[in-house]
């Protein structure tokens, strides 16, 4: 491990705010296929991605572009309104796996972030998953 990966943030791991756009612009073309994730999103899809490369900057651990703009991020909060089921959590992390490796990131570092990620991801989970 790096002395950056070690005592860094992931932002500054990552490389900043470029990888982060990378990453986001690989996610949600993935996120919009997968059968139990695309229903839940609008078909405009920008304004999401932009939210997200504002919150994850933040996330990681660089400015707190999200918080700036729309105050205390409260996600678990903001995503009442969708049924967030353990298996949606598992494909949300899937196409994130699959959106670092996209985006150029090492396989330590997907490590890092994809645990970093999974704590929020089940953390947002508000309901069980349908038994059919
Ligand atoms: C666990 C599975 C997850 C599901 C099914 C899910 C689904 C959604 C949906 C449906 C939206 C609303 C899109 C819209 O604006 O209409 C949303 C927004 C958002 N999600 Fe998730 N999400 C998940 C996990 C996460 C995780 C782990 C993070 C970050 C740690 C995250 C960050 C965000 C952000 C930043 C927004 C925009 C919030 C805003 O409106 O300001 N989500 N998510």
């Amino acid at each position: 491990m790096t002395e950056v990966q070690a005592y860094g943030t992931i932002y500054e791991a990552l490389g900043g705010g470029e990888t982060v756009r990378r990453i986001v612009e690989a996610f949600y073309p993935r996120v919009k296929r997968h059968p139990l994730l695309g229903p839940l999103f609008p078909d405009n899809i920008e304004p999401v991605m932009e939210k997200q490369y504002m919150f994850l900057s933040q996330f990681f651990g660089g400015p707190s572009l999200y918080s700036d703009r729309y105050g205390h991020p409260m996600m678990r909060a903001r995503h009442l309104p969708f049924p967030v089921t353990p298996k949606r959590a598992e494909a949300w992390l899937g196409c994130m796996a699959e959106a670092l490796e996209e985006a150029g990131v090492d396989e330590e570092l997907r490590e890092i972030v994809l645990t970093r990620l999974s704590g929020p991801a089940y953390h947002f989970v508000n309901t069980e998953d349908d038994p059919t």
